[in-house]
């Protein structure tokens, strides 16, 4: 007899074994049933509560570079990319940018760009780091700022250096782990093996590690999205950021389209990945992504309904935000950093969740790990 969907979110919260497991995860994300994803999402809401409490934490993101070195075959701001404008905030703008964040009580930012790995651009985010933390320690904050890095594969140095200068996050999403897929959206010389150096690495420095997959990419599979899960937990993740794959325009990846996903099956499998992500890893901090707003305006709430516990209100000033367009129909690029505070804020309240404020937030994993 076919596994109910009661046995299977039990199953994955305590797994037998790993075979009933991976059957399990399988048979949760192939559901379309409305009513099949309702008992998941709940499941995921109780485990978020047991495991998490109900508070959403904020990091304010700012992106503050769209210059890039590399060309991800499915991404907007990819070098080969000539119909982007290139922008890269001054120090001041940034730091602009973490005073209206510790202002505002989101008690963690979030820098990211486009791939650089040259000298000046590590110095640049190095003495960016330090002066944040620097220049938002207060009563409310005594350590200042968390400080996430989203800047993708460095060396071991150059994330010590981070590391030192006061960031204690990074994000670092694999994309996906099968290494077939991965080639399909890389160029030859951005490996996953590199990727998962990285990871290990950024783990053994010391930073609380996170990662991430698209979901419903062209040739992907269930099952190679049950071995990301698989991969998050056997490596120890901390924090995951993912979302459906969305395609652009001007990018080698248009010519395949979103292939075997309709865009509604990427919608409903990245909220069923999230809810899956929080049954399995249970205390980690998940993202509820912009990409998931940009398939369904309520994406974002719905996110947390499948057991998010994080959110990423956008900094990056408004001339900006139309400079870093990942990918076709990312929203809120018209709005400036208030409208993204006062919109966030009714939004989780209106899914009954409180927010945190003035409070980093950090992953419970990574202190039950040390
Ligand atoms: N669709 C969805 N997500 C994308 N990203 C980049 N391009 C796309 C796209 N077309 C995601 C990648 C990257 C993160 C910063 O944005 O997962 O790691």
């Amino acid at each position: 007899m076919a596994m109910t969907i009661t046995d299977a979110i039990d199953c994955v919260g305590a797994p037998p074994d790993e075979a009933a497991l991976r059957a399990a995860l399988t048979r949760i994300l192939s559901t379309s049933d409305a009513d099949e994803r309702e008992s998941v999402w709940r499941a995921a809401s109780r485990g978020l509560l047991e495991n998490c409490g109900d508070k959403v934490y904020y990091r304010g993101l700012v992106e503050f570079s769209n210059r890039c070195s590399l060309n991800c075959y499915y991404c907007g701001i990819r070098a080969g990319n000539e119909g982007v404008e290139r922008y890269t905030l001054s120090h001041d703008a940034i730091l602009d940018a973490a005073r209206f964040c510790a202002a505002s009580g989101y008690g963690s930012i979030v820098l990211q760009s486009g791939e650089r790995r040259d000298a000046g651009f590590v110095d640049f985010v190095e003495a960016v780091v330090r002066d944040i933390k620097r220049e938002t320690v207060s009563d409310i904050l005594p350590q200042g700022l968390g400080v996430t890095l989203c800047v993708g594969e460095q060396s071991r140095e150059t994330y010590e250096r981070f590391l030192a200068a006061g960031a204690h996050r990074y994000l670092l999403r694999i994309e996906t782990t099968n290494a077939e897929l991965f080639v399909r959206l890389h160029p030859e010389s951005q490996g996953l093996d590199r990727r998962l150096e990285c990871l290990q690495v950024l783990q053994d420095v010391g930073y609380q590690v996170g990662t991430g997959v698209m979901i419903g990419v062209p040739g992907q599979t269930v099952e190679m999205l049950v071995g990301d899960l698989l991969f998050f937990r056997d490596f120890g993740i901390d924090m995951i950021g993912m979302g459906p794959y969305i395609p652009h325009p001007d990018v080698p990846m248009a010519a395949e389209g979103r292939g075997e996903w309709a865009s509604d099956d990427a919608y409903r499998t990245g909220l069923l990945m999230v809810a899956c992500a929080r049954l399995l890893l249970k205390d980690v901090n998940i993202a509820a992504t912009t990409a998931l707003q940009a398939l369904d305006p309520e994406g974002r709430e719905r996110g947390l309904e499948h057991g998010a516990n994080v959110i990423m209100p956008t900094l990056t000033p408004t001339e900006q935000r139309g400079n870093y367009l990942l990918y076709e129909g990312k929203p809120c690029v018209d709005e400036g950093r208030e409208d993204c505070r006062v919109c966030l804020s009714a939004r989780i309240l209106g899914v009954g969740r409180m927010v945190a404020y003035n409070e980093w937030g950090d992953s419970r994993h990574f202190h039950s790990r040390q």
